[in-house]
């Protein structure tokens, strides 16, 4: 992949080439691994310009708005395929066939219990415990019980691990949700699909066994795959890192959800609604924009922006298209908060300050407000985020551990104290 050369001209110093490395589409990178042989490091705090592995999973063209994961392109993988194929494919590397579909839903559905022991932990936490503190807590504690499956060179083990997470998400979310109502947690059931089983253990009980909407159990397969996977974000940088220590799989997606709950991250989708709840009406949107274009004022347009995306978050426009749907399909006309929400993207797209630095919608401007219609609490929001990112947590964590790897440790450019003695306490 090296067939270009850069090169470094430091003054007084000879110059050094550096191999330049092309992938199949996409930036080239420029590999700096040689550099540390001059005493010098590279220095890109936040990683803006920085590539951290070469991988086959998820291309992202943010100036078009392409999103493709494993070559096919978002926006057909969420018409023509459902979140256990894209789990497949993200896997795999192929989308399933027939046989290899029904093998693989049929493996995910005998792992969708969680150990009975696993309720005692949620006893620990208060019942109005932001859910995503539990979900640290309870995945993180997955590591307890799985002492059969943690030799992460074992590609058996490996494979074992990333069935187990990817069938038990859904179960721990939902009993999250049944703790903080004071309900009793529902068991899976193996004659539900992925989407449709979730949906049960969240809103049905034992005393009442309702059927599923297929509206709402599509709606919310739809919003899994659109989460599923997004190249290198800070939450999948964290399961690498935790990963690259030789972590076992269960400690790795904890980390990742840690890293995910932040409001720049996937806590967006949950700080979308609090802040429509507090722009509350069209008249104040104008007095907000003004806010988030104020420096002086922390307030930023959540939903709104991308590090990638330039250009329209392609995820952000199915999501709009699944809300329309989700609502016309339950009868939601003039939803308040979808259509402050449609206005504030329509006034910010116009506004100078959000066209000059290419701030569009991003996925989690209007997945809350079909969240909101299925009846998730605002609170969850993030948790079915990270439900629906396990499987590219773990996809990346695998690809990694499949060949060669060396431990993540960045270096640092050091401006503390040189070096000095210490004073006994009576002189200082
Ligand atoms: C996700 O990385 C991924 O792939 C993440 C994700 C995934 O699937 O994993 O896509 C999921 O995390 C989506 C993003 C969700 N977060 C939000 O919606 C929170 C609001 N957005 C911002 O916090 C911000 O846009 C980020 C964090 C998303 C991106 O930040 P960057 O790339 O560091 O950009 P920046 O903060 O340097 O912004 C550039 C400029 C700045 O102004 P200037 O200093 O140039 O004058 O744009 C401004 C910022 O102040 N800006 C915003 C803004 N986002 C950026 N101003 C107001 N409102 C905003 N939302």
């Amino acid at each position: 992949m090296a067939d270009k050369k850069a090169q470094l001209i430091i003054e007084g110093a000879a110059p050094v080439e550096l191999p330049i490395l092309t992938g199949t589409v996409g930036p080239e990178v420029i590999d700096v691994r040689s550099l540390t042989a001059t005493g010098r490091f590279t220095f890109d705090p936040g990683f803006m310009s920085t590539a951290s592995c070469e991988s086959k999973i998820t291309y992202i063209d943010g100036d078009q708005g392409i999103l493709l994961h494993r070559g096919y392109p978002i926006e057909q993988l969420a018409e023509k395929s459902d979140y256990l194929e894209t789990c497949y494919l993200l896997l795999n590397g192929e989308l399933p066939n027939a046989e290899q579909k029904a093998k693989f839903v049929g493996t995910v559905k005998n792992h969708t219990m969680v150990h009975e022991q696993l309720k005692t932990f949620f006893n620990g936490f208060r019942r109005d415990a932001h859910p995503m503190a539990i979900m640290c807590g309870v995945v993180g504690a997955l590591s307890a019980f799985y002492h059969d499956s943690l030799d992460i060179k074992n590609p058996q083990h490996r494979e074992i691990s990333a069935i187990r997470l990817i069938a038990k998400m859904p179960t721990l979310a939902a009993m999250v949700y049944k703790y903080s109502m004071g309900q009793p947690m529902m068991y899976p059931r193996n004659d539900l699909s992925y989407a449709e089983n979730f949906l049960h253990m969240m809103f049905n009980t034992p005393c009442e066994i309702k059927p599923i909407s297929p509206v709402l159990a599509r709606a919310m397969d739809k919003i899994f795959i659109l989460h599923a996977d997004h190249e290198q974000n800070a939450s999948t940088s964290t399961v690498r890192l935790a990963g690259s220590s030789g972590a076992n799989p269960f400690a790795c997606i904890a980390a990742g959800i840690a890293a995910l709950w932040g409001p720049a991250h996937g806590g967006a989708n949950e700080a979308v609604l609090s802040m429509l709840d507090e722009i509350g009406d069209v008249s104040n949107i104008d007095k907000y924009i003004a806010k988030a274009k104020d420096k002086d004022d922390p307030f930023k347009l959540m939903g709104f922006g991308h590090r990638v995306y330039k250009n329209f978050d392609p995820r952000a426009t199915v999501m709009k298209k699944t809300c329309d749907e989700v609502l016309a399909e339950l009868g939601i006309k003039n939803d308040p908060q979808l259509e402050l929400a449609m206005r504030l993207d329509e006034i910010a797209r116009n506004d100078p300050y959000f066209k000059e630095r290419n701030l569009y919608p991003n996925v989690d401007f209007y997945s809350g407000i079909i969240l909101k219609a299925i009846g998730i609490p605002t609170s969850m929001f993030t948790v079915i985020f990270a439900l629906a990112r396990t499987v590219g947590w773990i996809s990346h964590w695998k690809e990694m551990l499949s060949s060669p790897y060396k431990i993540g440790r960045p270096r640092q450019l050091y401006t503390g104290e040189t070096q000095r003695d210490v004073k006994t306490l009576e002189t200082r």
